[in-house]
């Protein structure tokens, strides 16, 4: 197969509009030998928002139930950018009619149902992909380069945060995002599983932690058609619905290869816009990275002469394969909308080669099992082992 044909599922929202954009964007940049991706399919229960579908894919179906793209032999691969609730659902339907599966983060509710995917997936030999985009961009493969060769030694610590503010203004109007019917784990789902991904990608298994979650304002306004991190004028009318999932998350952790973690993240952080950041603490050096310098990574090494030594800022740029594909100049800047479209080429070049590529739902499951017990760990107040 080299062109595969995709439905999106969630088509008119933020992520379905990005990944339609990335599975048109991406030849532009890697050209075709992987593959090319025709959206067939855009999925919108939405009816208003699906007015402006048939623009952004000419010539795809457009359909309400996503049962009809996963039952339509036409379709290879779904592609699923449904709130966090359908994610376990709809993927097991996929995976169970044959078709290869690429999922938004969180990959489910629960790790056992996680598991299931993954085994499904295995044993129908189906190709599956989480969203996990952000640790694809180029720099946090120079991460894992440079802790793969030794330069940084054995790691011993790691820390990482992630805050937004879309929730600091207690008057910020209430979403999907905030009820745990439709994301039963809230924040840890939505940005906890950001960051496990960078601690899978570059540290290791977690296996052990403790957690304490939070909920900053438990009820919120319910704005008609507010969009997400929308502040919207309030006319004293409205109805007020209770935040029933965590808003933020404090965790200590442990890995399996002895590491220790320090992670905490939240959306109600005022003032953050976006920040993301993790150092990485090892026996012969360091790696630090922040969102706000996005394709600079700071590396500490204890080889370095002393008295000359300190963090050098590394840019990746065109000398990096991948920057190269977008940009031939340095500093040009790869941004969240490049990710994502890596990230479709990946998930393209995996289906036409047969080969899988990190994270698939086998990473998605730890990344669960992580979201669990930071569940759990709050629950109980205590320690908790993964199993
Ligand atoms: N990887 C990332 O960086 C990233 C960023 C944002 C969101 N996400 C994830 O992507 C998923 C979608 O988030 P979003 O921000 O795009 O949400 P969104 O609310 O913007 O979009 C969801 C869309 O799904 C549609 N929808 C809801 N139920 C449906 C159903 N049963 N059938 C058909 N359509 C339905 C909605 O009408 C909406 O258009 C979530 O799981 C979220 O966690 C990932």
């Amino acid at each position: 197969m080299t062109q595969v044909r995709v439905a999106v599922l969630g088509a008119s929202g933020w992520m379905g509009k990005v990944h339609t954009m990335a599975y048109q964007t991406f030849p532009h940049f890697f050209g075709t030998a992987g593959g090319t991706a025709s959206v067939v399919a855009m999925v919108e229960e939405n009816p208003k928002a699906a007015a402006d579908l048939r623009f952004r894919a000419p010539g795809a179906k457009i359909l309400r139930s996503w049962r009809e793209a996963v039952d339509d032999p036409e379709v290879d691969l779904i592609d699923i950018c449904l709130p966090d609730s359908l994610h376990y659902e709809v993927a097991r339907a996929a995976l169970l009619a044959g078709k290869h599966v690429y999922c938004e983060k969180p990959l489910a509710d629960t790790a056992a149902q996680a598991r299931e995917l993954a085994d499904i997936a295995a044993a129908k030999g189906l190709i599956t992909r989480v969203g996990h985009a952000f640790a694809r961009n180029p720099v946090h493969d120079l991460a894992r380069e440079i802790i793969a060769a030794g330069e940084i030694g054995e790691i011993k610590m790691f820390k990482a945060s992630q805050h937004v503010d879309i929730y600091g203004d207690p008057l910020a109007p209430f979403m999907w995002r905030a009820d745990a019917n439709l994301a039963p784990t809230g924040i840890i789902g939505d940005t906890g599983t950001h960051v496990f991904s960078f601690m899978d990608f570059l540290v290791g298994r977690v296996s052990e932690l403790i957690a304490d979650n939070f909920i900053v304002t438990p009820r919120r306004p319910v704005v008609a058609a507010s969009g997400y991190g929308e502040q919207a004028a309030l006319s004293g009318n409205e109805a007020w619905a209770d935040v029933t999932n965590p808003d933020g998350c404090n965790i200590l952790c442990r890995f399996a290869n002895g590491a220790r973690g320090l992670v905490d993240f939240s959306r109600a952080a005022t003032g953050r816009k976006f920040q993301q950041t993790y150092e990485i603490y090892g026996t012969k050096g360091s790696l630090s990275y922040t969102y706000d310098e996005v394709n600079r990574l700071r590396f500490y090494s204890s080889a370095d002469a002393n008295g000359r030594r300190g963090f050098r800022e590394i840019d990746v740029g065109p000398e990096n394969e991948t920057f190269r594909a977008f940009l031939p100049l340095p500093n040009f800047a790869l941004g969240y909308n490049e990710s994502k479209i890596i990230e479709a080429a990946e998930v393209i070049r995996s289906i036409t080669s047969g080969q899988q590529m990190w994270p698939t739902f086998e990473a998605g499951h730890h990344i669960c099992q992580i979201v669990d017990a930071c569940m759990e760990s709050s629950r109980l107040g205590r320690w908790v082992t993964l199993a």
